[in-house]
This record gives structure tokens, C-alpha cells and sequence, in this order.
């Protein structure tokens, strides 16, 4: 019934209700220790220095936390913080504009910026090394290009996939952070942290059947924790136990894993069309016709993380416990070679 409940990515009823949740310092940004406090190290560095942070680049699923982070340091650093994306920008014209009118260590935020045209990824190379733009005066063979000095400042970029950048723009980032899934003890913090914002009464059993069901994501955590206080006032007194929050979740058709229609679908079509694999990625989006981004960004990752699918050198295969979760026979031979080993 509730299709998106479960989706990573933004939706346009997330817009509100996720700024009021953001967090705004590294304090209440919880989980990914290990990213804490490298970053607060960069950051009190670069302070000390009067100096504008390394360039930064975050990459990991979506709904992991990435655009915050971004915030959180422009907050802490004390500077502004201008945000693009990499589809936003389509001329070079469009990025000059943002540059200069940078002002000294502010921050530069581009989401997607795998997505950025290479004529504007190659004017920002020599911006990111020296904070120097090169631009054309004049037309025809009296036309010369001249060095522009720019502001100091820092460039974070986000992606859900480093290998989807090209290498010369991710040898330029200083900083590169993979943002893990969050576990759920952390999610369950992330619950317990929104319900007091938003004023639902939540029990910390209530709080953990969410976290254990919301795909490692703070998003999707945020996102069911609404639903289920939707749940809880009209099916009951409003506060959100742990048997309320696995009736909701079984209305939303969210399993015990947190898994939801879609991630079934991916995985009966690699059982039962494909033998339970190998299947190339092409393949498999052709038979449960979805596209092939949205599998390896949104839906594979976790189905890897949980150990439910498995890339393998021939493709995607999946293993015991995803055959014994969705209740069929588990093919051996799908985990083995051509000459019978095990791979
Ligand atoms: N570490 C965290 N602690 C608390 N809330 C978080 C955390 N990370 C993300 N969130 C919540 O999840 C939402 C999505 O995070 P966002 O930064 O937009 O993800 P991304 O940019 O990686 O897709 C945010 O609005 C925020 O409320
Ligand atoms: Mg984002």
C-alpha cells in the first residue's frame, strides 16, 4: 500500500519534517564515529590555521547522512554554506558565477556531483588546486585566457557511488569519507532523538523494532517512525510501543528485515528465473523491468550488507539465508565455479 515508505532517496513529503530533524553539530550527528572525529580534527585544524578545509568528498547510499554532514561543517567552520547539484549546474557560466561570489573558506556544496558536465568539472580543477579560474577574453584570434584569482574555499561533493566520479575530480577532494549503514542500536538513537522533536511518545522497544526494520538509513528510520505514529492516533492512544510499531510495519508491508516488495521482487526473480544466479545487473533489471541505477544504488547495497545477495566475478547470486527468508530451495550449484568450487 505504501510503495515509497521504504525508498532511500528523497521525497517531496520528506522536505519539512527533514530539516527540523537534521542535525546541526557534529555533537548531535549520531553514529559514524570514525567520520566524527576525523572531521572534527580537519575542522579545528583549518580553524587554527585560518585556513578553509581540505576539499571534502562523502559517498555512500542515499539517506545516510551525506547532505548533513555537508551543513554540519559549514556550522562548525562558521562560514556559509552555498548548495548546487551537479545537474543544476550545465555551464560553465553557472559555476563561474557561484565562485566568485564565494566569500573567503565558505563552503561549496555540490550533490550528485558525478552529474557535472566535464567542461564544468574541468574549470573547477584549477579552482580546487590554487583557487584560480581561467577565463576567455574576447572572440576569434585575438582571444587569450587569463588567470582569475577566486576566494578561498571549500568544495564538498556528494555521490552515492565514488567509482561514478571520473578520477581526476576524486584525486582532488583531500578528504574522501565513505558513510557506512548505521547499526541498529544508532537508528535506534536516531528514533528516540526525532520522536522528541517532533513530540511522539515513543518506547525505546517501539524505537528498536523501527531502527531494526529501516535498511541502515536515518531517512527511511525518520520516514516509518512518521507512519507509525500516523498508526498509533488513529489505531490507538498515540504512543508508539513495539506492538504498534509491528502492526504499522506490517500494513506498510515491510518484513521482519526490513525489507519491502521491491527488495523481494529482486530477490524471487534471481531464484526463480535465474537459478538463484550469477545474473548480470542488465539482466536482472530487464526481468523485474526496473532500472539498473536505481537496483545498484537504492536496493543492492543493503541486500549486500545483510549478506542476501552476493557479487560474484559472473554476477549476482543469492545465498542461503535470502532463499530461506523469502521460503525457497536454495541452489547450490549458484554459489559455485565451473569446476565446482566454491566462490
Ligand atoms: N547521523 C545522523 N543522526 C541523526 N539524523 C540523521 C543522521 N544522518 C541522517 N539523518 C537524518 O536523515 C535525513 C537524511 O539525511 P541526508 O543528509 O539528507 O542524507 P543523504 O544526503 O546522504 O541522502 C536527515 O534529514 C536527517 O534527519
Ligand atoms: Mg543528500
Amino acid at each position: 500500500m505504501d510503495e515509497k515508505c521504504t525508498a532511500p532517496v528523497r521525497l517531496e513529503e520528506d522536505e519539512g519534517f527533514e530539516l527540523s530533524l537534521r542535525p546541526r553539530t557534529i555533537a548531535e550527528y549520531i553514529g559514524q564515529e570514525k567520520v566524527k572525529e576525523n572531521l572534527n580534527i580537519f575542522i579545528e585544524a583549518a580553524k587554527g590555521r585560518n585556513e578553509p578545509l581540505d576539499h571534502v568528498l562523502f559517498y555512500g547510499p542515499p539517506g545516510l547522512g551525506k547532505t548533513t554532514l555537508a551543513h554540519i561543517i559549514a556550522n562548525e567552520l562558521k562560514t556559509n554554506i552555498r548548495v548546487t547539484s551537479g545537474p543544476a549546474v550545465e555551464k560553465t557560466g553557472d559555476i563561474a558565477a557561484i565562485l566568485t561570489n564565494l566569500e573567503d573558506r565558505d563552503v561549496l556544496f555540490i550533490d550528485e556531483v558525478h552529474r557535472l558536465p566535464s567542461i564544468v568539472e574541468e574549470l573547477l580543477y584549477p579552482a580546487m588546486e590554487d583557487y584560480t579560474m581561467n577565463v576567455i577574453i574576447g572572440q576569434g584570434p585575438s582571444a587569450r585566457s587569463i588567470k582569475l584569482d577566486l576566494p578561498r574555499f571549500t568544495l564538498i561533493g556528494a555521490t552515492t557511488r565514488a567509482g561514478l566520479l571520473t578520477s581526476p575530480m576524486r584525486d582532488r577532494f583531500g578528504v574522501i569519507v565513505r558513510l557506512e549503514f548505521y547499526s541498529p542500536e544508532e537508528l535506534k538513537s536516531i528514533v528516540l532523538r526525532s520522536s522528541a522533536i517532533l513530540g511522539i511518545e515513543t518506547t525505546p522497544d517501539g524505537a528498536f523494532e523501527i531502527a531494526r526494520r529501516s535498511r541502515g538509513t536515518p531517512r527511511i528510520a525518520n520516514r516509518i517512525l512518521k507512519r507509525v505514529r500516523d498508526y498509533a492516533e488513529v489505531k490507538r492512544d498515540g504512543m508508539v510501543t513495539e506492538e504498534v510499531a509491528r502492526e504499522a510495519l506490517v500494513m506498510l508491508e515491510i518484513d521482519s528485515r526490513g525489507f519491502d516488495k521491491m527488495d523481494r521482487r529482486i530477490l524471487l526473480a534471481i531464484i526463480d528465473k535465474f537459478a538463484c544466479g550469477p545474473v548480470g545487473i542488465e539482466s536482472l533489471a530487464a526481468a523485474i523491468n526496473e532500472d539498473r541505477d536505481a537496483i545498484e544504488d537504492l536496493y543492492e547495497p543493503y541486500l549486500i550488507q545483510e549478506g542476501f545477495i552476493k557479487r560474484t566475478p559472473r554476477g549476482r547470486v543469492v545465498t542461503r539465508l535470502a532463499c530461506e527468508h523469502v521460503g525457497r530451495e536454495f541452489e547450490e550449484s549458484a554459489m559455485k565455479d565451473r569446476q565446482g568450487r566454491l566462490i
